[in-house]
């Protein structure tokens, strides 16, 4: 048994599903993604948040983590994003990220709340990847990076952006149809595919 501090590290969650494969390890997701130009790490907050906290705690609780992405990445401005299954427009709005794009931004986002997957096709050629961001975790897709994004079934979401330029940060559809051919399958909520059974 791992002690309790280290479960949300092993919560990392990789699929490969053109290989059938799935990595659970933090450090081997983080080296993997890497190797796909895709940043990943995961933050613990400074003090307790919760449904309550309102986003102006949620910033705060990350303000030094916030300065730090700033500085590398030169991104001028943090907001808090807060999806729930009665969102107005939510589905819409959703449509527009789960088919694969591009942006000319960055798209960085720390997931304080529910989850999601991102799907990524490396432009090397190697074979997609489904990363599932929750709680905790922070997922960086350079501009350019071919990707899409879905909730999970619980259709809920509540995560830190950061931005170069919110007024330029626009989907460039690819319109490659790749997007049709992976599910969104968030581990823990919809089902466990049976190769992970036994992990
Ligand atoms: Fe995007």
């Amino acid at each position: 048994m791992h002690p309790p501090t280290q479960n949300k590290v092993l919560m990392a969650v990789l699929h490969i599903p053109d290989q059938g494969r799935t990595l659970s390890d933090f450090a081997e997701v983080k080296e993997y993604l890497a190797d796909i130009g895709i940043g990943y790490e995961i933050w613990k907050p400074t003090f307790e948040i919760d449904r309550e906290s309102t986003n102006e705690q949620i910033l705060e609780a990350f303000a030094n983590e916030i300065e730090t992405l700033k500085k590398q990445g030169g991104y001028q401005a943090a907001d808090v994003i807060n999806l729930f299954p009665d969102t107005p427009n939510l589905e819409p709005m959703l449509a527009r990220f789960s088919k694969e794009h591009w942006h000319d931004e960055d798209e960085i986002r720390f997931i304080t709340a529910g989850r999601g997957v991102f799907h990524i096709r490396p432009k090397d050629g190697s074979p997609v990847v489904a990363l599932q961001v929750e709680e905790g975790d922070l997922a960086r897709v350079p501009a350019g990076t071919w990707h899409w994004f879905d909730l999970c079934s619980d259709r809920r979401i509540r995560a830190i952006r950061l931005f170069q330029d919110p007024s330029g940060w626009t989907p460039h559809y690819t319109d490659s149809g790749k997007d049709a051919g992976y599910m969104p399958l968030c581990l823990g909520l919809d089902f466990i595919p049976p190769q992970l059974q036994q992990l």
